[in-house]
């Protein structure tokens, strides 16, 4: 702790495993007990490589009691491709926990929040990460859980057992065919939707992946007004709001819509998010991010 009793940010934790969960993707476990105490769903670290900028990868898992933290990391790049060869003993230099993360509360209008009867995430590619820490956080609070995960075929489908040992209802959804569902994560949604007798306002629907299938998922939400949070990723630098580097558009207020009294405004994806009420992100269709 620092002089103030603000905790630090940075830190030195200690690789103790590196696995191969496929061809392109790591999972690393690292003994960092002060960030693995602070952290919560949904927010990510930003790990040192040799090159300038840091990486931002989101928590996927986290063991308070132990002190570990969990990263799943995807080979896109030099960045990662060194983070995905680190050898197990080595120190790592990470900034964390960093952003708002999921809130795993449904509000009314009076802004009072309670837990949902049931959760459903869904995870494209890489968004499936910081959703098990997320399925995890709502199992320990006794949250019925559904868990969708979207790949482009069934050989790169990983963490199945994890996830199936995690969520109450697991759904594998490819395009390809050979999983539990044939389609796209977002047709999975509307399935899953279609069957849960629940008012609404009884669902939070979490979901992290491609922006196309945030947008998909987003819509479908609003269409059936049930509360959904999305994990945007952005270019970061700083991590930390001060550069503004990863700014992206929002609507200033909660609805969704875009009318003359629902302007936009930005707001930084590293410190005001990565987690978003999906109402306030201005979509591709409606002019928006990317
Ligand atoms: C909040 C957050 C959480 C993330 N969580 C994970 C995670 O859990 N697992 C994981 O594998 N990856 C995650 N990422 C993406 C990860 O940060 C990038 O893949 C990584 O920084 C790429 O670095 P590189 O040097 O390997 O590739 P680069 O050569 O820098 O880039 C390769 C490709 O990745 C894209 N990219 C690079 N950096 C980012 C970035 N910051 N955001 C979005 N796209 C980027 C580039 O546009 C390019 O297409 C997350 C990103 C953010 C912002
Ligand atoms: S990366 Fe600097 S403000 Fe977000």
């Amino acid at each position: 702790m620092c002089q103030d009793n603000k905790p630090l940010l940075r830190h030195q934790g200690k690789l103790l495993r590196n696995e191969c969960l496929s061809d392109s993707t790591n999972l690393l476990t690292i003994k960092a007990p002060e960030p693995a105490r602070a952290a919560r769903p949904g927010q990510f670290v930003q790990l040192k490589t040799s090159h300038y900028l840091r990486r931002p990868i989101g928590l996927m898992s986290v063991d308070r009691e132990q002190g570990l933290i969990q990263l799943g990391i995807r080979r896109v790049g030099p960045g990662s491709n060194e983070l995905c060869d680190l050898e197990p003993g080595i120190i790592v230099d990470l900034v964390g926990p960093l952003g708002t993360g999921f809130d795993l509360g449904l509000f009314d209008e009076d802004a009072c929040a309670t837990a949902p009867a049931h959760l459903v995430t869904v995870g494209g590619g890489t968004g499936l990460f910081p959703l098990i820490y997320l399925l995890e956080e709502a199992a320990g609070q006794g949250i019925t859980t559904t868990a969708i995960a979207g790949f482009r075929s069934q050989t790169e489908a990983i963490l199945q057992e994890r996830m199936r040992a995690t969520a109450k209802q697991c759904i594998f959804a490819s395009d390809t065919g050979g999983l539990d569902f044939t389609g796209h994560a977002g047709e999975a949604l509307t399935s899953v939707l279609d069957t849960l007798s629940l008012r609404p306002e009884q669902i939070l629907v979490c979901t992290c992946g491609p922006v196309a299938l945030l947008e998909n998922i987003a819509l479908q939400c609003l269409e059936r007004k049930i509360q959904c949070q999305v994990s945007l990723e952005a270019r970061m630098a700083c991590g930390i709001g001060v550069c503004v580097s990863c700014s992206i558009p929002v609507y200033r207020r909660d609805s969704g819509t875009k009318t003359a009294d629902n302007e936009t405004t930005y707001e930084r994806c590293c410190y005001d998010g990565p987690v978003f009420p999906a109402a306030r992100i201005v979509w591709p269709s409606q002019g928006g991010i990317w």
